[in-house]
């Protein structure tokens, strides 16, 4: 019993995580997840996800180094932090303020629900990849 409630939970989890993340995990997204990273996250978050952007001092706080074990762990036990950290701002007018005060423009983008998912498996594929 105990045995069939574990490989009912595991499902599960896989479930909610395809469903949090948009993921089936072999989608190949071509590049679109790596551009939007270039071009909308690396100037603070570094290409490798590190915090070594040219802005990741520029703020209060600083860009977090976000291939940390404590992050990596974060990103499992909620895999959609990178997806909400984007839509839901929990920062407020932090990253706006930042990139006006240091004459970064950035054009509004249409995000779609595509752009996420690929976003999020660029992202976590980079953390996950990466060792400290
Ligand atoms: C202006 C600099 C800047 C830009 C641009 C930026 N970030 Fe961040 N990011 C930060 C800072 C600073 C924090 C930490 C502050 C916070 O989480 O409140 C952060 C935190 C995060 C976190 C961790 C959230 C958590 O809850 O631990 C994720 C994931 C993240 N950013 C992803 C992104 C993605 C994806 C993009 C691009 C779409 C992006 N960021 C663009 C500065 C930036």
């Amino acid at each position: 019993m105990k045995k069939i409630v574990i490989a009912f939970l595991g499902m599960m989890s896989w479930a909610l995580t395809s469903y949090a993340t948009g993921l089936p995990p072999s989608l190949d997204d071509s590049g679109n997840g790596k551009k939007i990273f270039i071009q909308r996250c690396a100037m603070c978050h570094g290409t490798d996800a590190k915090g070594t952007g040219s802005l990741a001092n520029k703020s209060n706080p600083p860009t977090p180094d976000l291939t940390t074990s404590v992050f990596k762990k974060r990103l499992s036990d909620y895999p959609g932090v990178i997806v909400s950290s984007v839509i839901l701002r929990p920062n407020k007018d932090l990253i706006p303020k930042t990139l006006r005060e240091n004459g970064v423009k950035l054009s509004p983008y249409p995000w779609t629900i595509k752009d996420f998912r690929d976003l999020n498996k660029y992202l976590s594929g980079l953390i996950l990849k990466s060792r400290n």
